[in-house]
């Protein structure tokens, strides 16, 4: 059964099961306020007459003279009968008891139920008492008993009662008429809470549509989310921001997949073209080239030269997936970028004893980071390398400082420049200016190496080049104190 048809069916049952109790308690309190409203009705017949017979005197009874009052305060027989023949009637029969509870007079055609002999005490007493139901629920009697009072004193009793027949039939017609509204309120309900139900839980199929949508794999299905802020509403919001959490999340694995493959398949090509060499080399010494020494040796150089090229680059991709891979602790060596420096100088006036550099440090000691004190090593060999490859001659000039927090390493050379359109690449893995691995000496790792250095760091790589040279400034927090 669907939810829909649960709690239509819930809550029509609940309404109809509330009418019922409803129209039940109505019947029953209807009841009982139609007795009490009989009892008082017969307890001011009782009152009213017998006041007017004792003012007025009793026209209708003979035996008495009419001039003088009911009331002389006894009671005989004669005024017994008058009073009772006043009080009874063709539905309501009275009973006049005597100081002696034996019945004085009586009228009336209805039954004369008889009461429990401690109320007729009771009401001899001067107490009246509260109305009495009598007989079976098809034959009701309601019967009232009241002292009678002459000039203040009791002198006996009147009883008064009747058949509750009319009051029953009061009573059913109610009933019909509440059981008949009851139907009609359960039929409208019935047709209308469908309605209502559907329409709340509108919201709740849309979502499980686009919860099937996303499983489906249409990860930009989003529903509306209703102005509301109810549970409905709160769930289509979170549903919302988990589906574009899912997405992002997804998005996010496909970037770096792709990442991944890219960089897997440029490695694998960086790789091959030193194992063609190398394996070209081996096929020409195989056939025989052995034995001519001249043709030995060049083969040997140029095996040589892949061979060495093959470890740098692979030293540089174990750098680099080392650098990229998550959890690997840094080191926190207290690092003198100007005394790093200065030894790169030293290398590298060994190699190139013609190029003309200059080092301008600041205030000693002051340019201190902490950091992987290799790795940093290595931001300024790459630099060094690519001014002595690509900026050969001029003056190369490093330059440190430190600036409030920060520390900046530059290095700017008086090459050829660097055209604006490639600026943003350099950094790129394997990206080389001019082409492949044939035309240029590098792997195309060294700045990749060096900007994922530096944003290890916390620190920032920036590049100015023009055609009269390329400066490379790099930014890293400075070491306190
Ligand atoms: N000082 C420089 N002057 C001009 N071009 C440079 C300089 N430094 C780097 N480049 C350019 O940036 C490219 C990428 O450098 P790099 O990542 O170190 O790779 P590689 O040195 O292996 O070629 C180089 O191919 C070169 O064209
Ligand atoms: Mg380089």
């Amino acid at each position: 059964v669907s939810l829909r048809a649960r709690l239509s069916i819930l809550s029509v049952a609940l309404l109809l099961a509330l009418l019922l109790v409803g129209a039940g308690a109505e019947y029953l309190v209807l009841g009982a306020y139609l007795r009490h409203d009989e009892a008082s009705v017969l307890r001011q017949r009782i009152n009213q007459t017998v006041r007017d017979l004792d003012v007025r005197g009793l026209p209708r009874c003979p035996p008495t003279r009419p001039a003088t009052p009911l009331l002389a305060g006894r009671l005989n027989p004669a005024r017994a009968e008058c009073i009772a023949g006043a009080l009874g009637g063709a539905e309501v029969s009275a009973v006049i008891l005597d100081s002696s509870q034996a019945v004085a007079a009586h009228a009336g055609q209805a039954g004369q139920p008889q009461l429990a002999p401690e109320q007729y005490r009771q009401a001899l007493a001067g107490s009246p008492s509260d109305y009495v139901l009598t007989g079976t629920s098809s034959e009701e009697m309601i019967a009232v008993l009241q002292p009678l009072r002459l000039r203040g004193r009791v002198v006996g009793a009147v009883q008064l009662s009747e058949s509750t027949m009319p009051l029953h039939t009061t009573q059913r017609r109610l009933l019909t008429v509440l059981g008949l509204a009851t139907l009609a309120l359960a039929l409208v309900a019935a047709l209308v809470t469908p309605l209502l139900v559907s329409r709340a839980l509108r919201p709740l199929r849309r979502l499980t549509r686009a919860a099937s949508a996303l499983a489906a794999g249409d990860l930009d299905h989003r529903v509306e989310e209703p102005p509301v802020t109810d549970e409905v509403g709160r769930l289509a919001r979170a549903f919302n921001e988990m589906a574009a959490a899912v997405q992002r999340a997804l998005g996010v694995r496909e970037e770096s997949e792709a990442g991944m493959r890219t960089f897997v398949s440029d490695a694998s090509h960086e790789l091959r073209t030193p194992l063609t060499t190398l394996q070209g080399q081996l096929d020409v010494l195989g056939r025989g080239a052995a034995a001519d020494r001249a043709t030995l040796r060049t083969s040997l150089g140029s095996m040589q030269r892949e061979v060495t090229r093959m470890s740098a680059l692979v030293e540089d991709l174990l750098i680099l997936t080392r650098l990229e891979s998550p959890g690997t602790p840094a080191r926190q060596d207290l690092v003198d970028l100007d005394r790093l420096v200065a030894e790169t100088v030293d290398e590298q006036s060994v190699r190139q004893p013609n190029q003309r550099v200059e080092v301008d440090a600041g205030v000693a000691g002051e340019a201190r980071v902490l950091g992987d004190r290799e790795q940093l090593r290595r931001v300024i060999v790459n630099l060094s390398t690519n001014a002595a490859k690509y900026a050969p001659g001029g003056t190369h000039r490093w330059r440190t400082r430190r600036a409030g927090a920060t520390v900046s390493l530059s290095l700017a050379d008086e090459g050829p420049g660097i055209p604006e359109t490639v600026q943003q690449r350099i950094f790129d893995r394997f990206y080389r200016v001019g082409g492949d691995a044939g035309s240029a000496p590098g792997s195309g790792l060294g700045l990749a190496i060096v900007r994922s250095v530096v944003e290890a760091h916390g620190g920032t790589v920036g590049l100015a080049s023009s055609p009269q040279g390329t400066t490379f400034t790099i930014s890293l927090p400075a070491a306190a104190g």
